[in-house]
């Protein structure tokens, strides 16, 4: 542990934590476990796989691409280097769609860019009444987010390789969810933290970060019911771009919700 926390503090901010969460994964066991068999020594094997994980994890390689592990709305998700990593801001997308919508009712959602599948198998798992489409253009993400789906036994979720809509026909739905990529190409951000490691198709979004975003807002109004929903996940400086374009293409009610950090994170529009 101290080895690891030591190396790691030059470059981590969480770096005892860090230390923690890799231990546990080379040992497969957790927390407690270590605090526990202090004395209890390493394998070359494990010492061999420990000291690769703390060397990639000082050269900034996230804790979930080093554990293939991310958990969202309390799931156990697989995730790759071909996903985005799940945040937790974006659960106010979950949780808004699921009080929005009648509980009760069948109802037909659609998750455009589901990456590692979060946003549609935390829905699915609630709601397992509901019908999900998920879409995804990335087909190494669409596999993890088929695994996802498998080893949490959903079985109300069709997943579909596509360009937004380009497979979509003319299906309709009672609301269309999207954390869809929202980065200017140019923005700093990109070049720091976990963001450097993560596909740059999941993040960029044209030369404003805007791109992605009003073609999911133009596109949806088609694949609305007529009362359906459209919940959009964007930037933190997005809300009143979003709103705007909203408004603009037809849809009504339109509301930006904060999230845990009082940040404008989510848009709502309804199809009258
Ligand atoms: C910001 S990530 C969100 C991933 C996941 N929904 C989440 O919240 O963790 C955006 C996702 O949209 C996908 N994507 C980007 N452009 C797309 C397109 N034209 N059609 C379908 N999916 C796209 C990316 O591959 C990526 O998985």
């Amino acid at each position: 542990m101290r080895h690891g926390r030591t190396i790691l503090a030059a470059t981590s901010d969480t770096a005892s934590l860090d230390t923690e969460i890799l231990l546990c994964f080379v040992l497969s066991c957790k927390t407690a476990y270590l605090y526990t068999y202090t004395e209890k020594n390493l394998t070359n094997y494990q010492r061999e796989m420990f000291n690769n994980l703390i060397n990639s994890r000082k050269a900034g390689t996230p804790i979930a691409y080093l554990t293939n592990h991310q958990e969202f709305w309390s799931l156990p998700l697989l995730v790759s280097n071909k996903t985005l990593i799940p945040r937790p801001e974006t659960e106010l997308l979950v949780e808004k769609s699921l009080n929005f919508l009648d509980k009760d009712k069948n109802n037909q959602v659609l998750d455009l860019g589901t990456g590692s599948g979060a946003i549609a198998i935390a829905i699915a798992k609630s709601r397992p009444n509901w019908d999900i489409i998920a879409v995804e253009k990335s087909h190494d993400a669409m596999a993890v987010a088929k695994e996802n789906a498998r080893n949490l036994q959903i079985n109300n979720i069709k997943f579909i390789s596509s360009d937004w809509f380009s497979e979509i026909d003319e299906l309709r739905f009672t609301l269309i969810i999207s954390n869809p990529p929202y980065i200017a190409a140019d923005d700093r951000h990109l070049s720091e933290g976990d963001v450097r490691f993560e596909p740059r198709e999941a993040l960029i979004s044209g030369a404003n970060g805007l791109e992605d975003l009003e073609y999911i807002i133009k596109h949806s109004y088609h694949h609305l019911v007529n009362g359906g929903m459209l919940l959009l996940e964007h930037g933190f400086q997005q809300g009143e771009a979003v709103c705007k374009l909203l408004v603009e293409h037809g849809y009504t009610q339109v509301t930006c919700f904060p999230d845990l950090q009082w940040n404008n994170r989510v848009s709502f529009g309804l199809k009258l």
